[in-house]
């Protein structure tokens, strides 16, 4: 998407598939087409881009328009409004509506967990993460979805990318169980808010290299409650709180903060932690160097195997093998 990737298109202009473009919903910016090295107006900001339109282009064989580059603001807006359209059209590939969940979504929590906004703006910021999980679970349910998000998993830990892949892991795991929309919308919400709390932990001890002190151990285990704290104000379930609070239990009881286990963690909540434990063997992280998948696996079954649901991390395996990604 990127003109660096297309040398052909100069920096001022990105290229877009018009099937991207959901009639009666366009935002300010304008779209272009491409006459050899010339870009014609198509559609000017603000104006309405039709249906009829979107076919014609679609017909006459034009699969990439253009948006200017000091306009992509807009356009990602217009994305994240519209992501819940543009993911349930068929009519669009679906590696591509892979990309655009994958590239839309990671904006919008690498702003809630990096920005050091005011206080106003924290709602502001949950709501876009909210409507983000909204637009998007229902995707998940499609067996295609976490294959072709795959590519686009990193591998290098970043709290944001940590979230939101353990948000792809879980909402695919939890779609081959029998939950109901609203019940993956919110522990989805869970799974994609679930370390929100260690923005209130120093990164110089997140990011320590060597072993931690006890201290410091100690104060890293209380970011899931300081998540909780930092959610208290918001229009948040119980089934995303328990999310938050409990994805770092373990199935014998040792876990934290509270010490509960088997199944009075929630089942949603045990599949989050199932996925929250193999995104971040799978990843580079300070003090230890990313596994292969299959090897993370075998590590989970025989250094975790009382800590974890075996059960669902059977279906996780299953699921993984599926998206050809073990
Ligand atoms: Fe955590």
């Amino acid at each position: 998407m990127q003109s660096s990737q297309q040398p052909w298109i100069p920096a001022s202009f990105f290229p877009v598939s018009p099937l991207i473009l959901v009639p009666e919903a366009l935002g300010d910016f304008s779209v272009y087409l491409r006459q050899g090295r010339e870009f014609v107006l198509y559609s000017r900001s603000g104006e309405k881009f039709t249906q009829h339109q979107r076919v014609k282009l679609f017909e006459s064989g034009v699969d990439e328009v253009y948006v200017q580059t000091v306009e992509k603001p807009c356009f990602d807006e217009y994305l994240e409004e519209n992501l819940g359209d543009i993911l349930g059209d068929e009519s669009l590939p679906v590696e591509e509506r892979s990309r655009l969940f994958y590239d839309t979504s990671a904006g919008v929590i690498r702003d809630a967990f990096n920005e050091k906004l005011p206080p106003r703006l924290v709602e502001e910021k949950f709501n876009r993460v909210r409507a983000v999980v909204r637009q998007s679970t229902a995707f998940f349910r499609d067996e295609r979805a976490l294959r072709t998000v795959a590519p686009f998993i990193h591998h290098d830990y970043k709290s944001y990318t940590h979230s939101l892949q353990v948000f792809v892991y879980s909402v695919s795991l939890l779609a081959t169980f029998e939950l109901d929309e609203e019940e993956m919308y919110e522990y989805g919400l869970g799974a994609m808010l679930h370390d929100i709390g260690k923005t209130r932990i120093p990164s110089k001890i997140l990011n320590k290299r060597g072993a931690l002190t006890r201290e410091e151990r100690t104060l890293v285990q209380t970011h899931s409650v300081q998540g909780v704290a930092m959610c208290a104000g918001l229009d948040i379930s119980q089934r995303t709180f328990n999310s938050i609070l409990f994805h770092h239990e373990r199935m014998d009881g040792k876990g934290y903060p509270s010490g509960i286990g088997g199944e009075d963690i929630p089942l949603a909540v045990r599949c989050i932690t199932i996925a929250d434990i193999y995104d971040a063997l799978t990843s580079n992280r300070p003090y230890a160097p990313a596994m292969r998948p299959y090897d993370a696996l075998i590590l989970m079954r025989n250094e975790m195997a009382t800590a974890i649901d075996l059960e669902a991390y059977k279906r996780f395996i299953k699921l993984l093998s599926g998206a050809n990604m073990v």
